[in-house]
């Protein structure tokens, strides 16, 4: 067998066999086969697609390139949820303490945020002492305490990823139905879980701009996550606009509480529908009306908001900043205001992100440090009617630091027009091993 070869079958839209697959996918990962052989048989991959078996065939090896996480000492029903990634989404930091309050674990680990997204551990980091590098040991023992744990990635899960993600970013292979799901459903599959609810997003802040290229890459990871034998669902969700009104660091930690508070916002209902869908996935849950009272349940007792107290407590962190919430240093605030009178009618989401960014809230390369404090605050939404001088949004920064450059770029990425849009529901469908829902 050789690279060669293989790059030929694809090229001429031949089925690649398994054995071919694990050859590439090994030999790469081990620096046998050099980055310009991948290249062109990613761009092959990319233009000449994968069938279901060979997208399982580059999952399996992908998944068998590293560590594969034993989550068995911990008992119970272990889920997992994976957003494809979004402007203000922190639905896993609120998901986490509400699953664990209906009965089931949830042991998750997470990434930081890059380029226009925010990512989960930064937002935890934001917490006075919370320790987001947990060993082995200690993440189960707290998941076990608590019911529920989130830390960064530590074992070696999925490392041919690691190589294969950071070519196709270079390579314009990064839009390809096959390997997204392959990077997905590797990392998904290698972490341990028995229950998986995919949170594939469409719109301005996500990788799929619309929610039928949305449905096309979630059936596909379904029915991977299917073939390897795991209880899965996905939801196309809308990130049209930014999912949370908070969108930051210590404010999206912020509006999380508000939500744990009982706050129904665009936050909520996405919570509400990914938290149902997960549990229903479980064998503990037949029916959505009994998840549904579990989810309520959880909200409305207060109990969801003390276990995210109980969880930051146990990783460490101040856990006097969820009850009080007033504690968390923010930056200075300045408004965004309409400049003319009319409607909402489109978000640029990335571009909001993009915004945080300027001000120091995100990160441009994996090296850079990032300011907790600083952010943005919707006070509009698409849809909404406004007049000259109504605020935006709110601008939260530090000493000035990339104020004129986030206020542009905000102003221009929230558009008013005359006449009112339509508007996206939360979720667009629902998918599972049974087929496809539309909402
Ligand atoms: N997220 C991933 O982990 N991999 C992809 O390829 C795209 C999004």
């Amino acid at each position: 067998m050789n690279i060669l070869d293989i790059i030929e079958k694809k090229k001429n839209k031949l089925q690649l066999t398994n054995s071919e697959i694990a050859y590439f996918v090994n030999g790469y990962t081990k620096g046998e086969i050099p980055d310009y052989q991948i290249s062109s048989l990613l761009m092959a991959i990319r233009l000449n697609g994968m069938s279901d078996d060979e997208i399982f065939a580059l999952t399996d090896s992908m998944l068998h390139s590293g560590d594969i996480m034993d989550m068995s000492e911990i008992g119970g029903c272990i889920v997992d949820k994976h957003s494809t990634g979004g402007v203000g989404d922190s639905t896993t930091l609120a998901l986490a303490p509400i699953l664990a309050c209906c009965g089931v674990f949830v042991a998750k680990m997470s990434g930081r945020g890059l380029g226009f997204t925010g990512g989960t551990i930064d937002k935890l980091e934001s917490i006075p002492g919370f320790d987001t590098s947990l060993s082995e040991k200690e993440f189960f023992r707290v998941v076990k305490k608590v019911g529920c744990c989130v830390i960064g990635q530590t074992a070696n899960l999925a490392p041919a990823d690691k190589k294969l993600y950071a070519l196709r970013d270079v390579t314009g292979t990064v839009d390809s139905i096959p390997l997204i799901c392959g990077s997905i459903m590797s990392k998904k599959l290698a972490s341990g879980s028995d229950t998986i609810l995919l949170d594939v997003k469409y719109g301005s802040g996500a990788f799929m701009r619309d929610e039928h290229e949305a449905l096309a890459l979630a059936e596909k990871m379904v029915k991977i996550g299917t073939m390897a034998g795991k209880s899965i669902g996905a939801l196309i969700t809308d990130m049209e606009q930014p999912l949370s009104d908070h969108v930051g660091n210590s404010l999206e930690i912020v509006g999380i509480i508000e939500v744990l508070k009982g706050k129904h916002n665009r936050l909520y209902d996405e919570l509400k529908e990914v938290c149902v869908r997960l549990l229903t996935l479980t064998p503990l849950y037949k029916d959505k009306a009994a998840a549904e009272t579990a989810f309520q349940q959880a909200i409305d007792s207060g109990k969801a908001l003390k276990k995210f107290a109980e969880m930051v407590a146990a990783q460490g962190g101040d856990s006097s900043y969820i009850l009080h919430p007033e504690k968390f240093v923010l930056g200075t605030r300045e408004a965004v205001l309409a400049e003319r009178s009319g409607y909402v009618t489109t978000m640029h989401a990335a571009d909001i992100g993009r915004a945080v960014t300027a001000l120091g809230g995100g990160r441009l390369t994996k090296k850079d440090t990032i300011d907790h404090s600083v952010g943005v605050v919707m006070k509009v939404h698409i849809g909404d009617k406004v007049k000259v001088g109504d605020t935006l949004c709110e601008i939260y920064h530090n000493n000035g630091k990339g104020l004129k450059e986030a206020y542009s770029m905000l102003q221009q990425s929230i558009l008013i027009g005359e006449s009112k849009p339509a508007t996206h529901k939360i979720a667009y469908a629902f998918v599972n091993k049974d087929g496809t829902e539309l909402y």
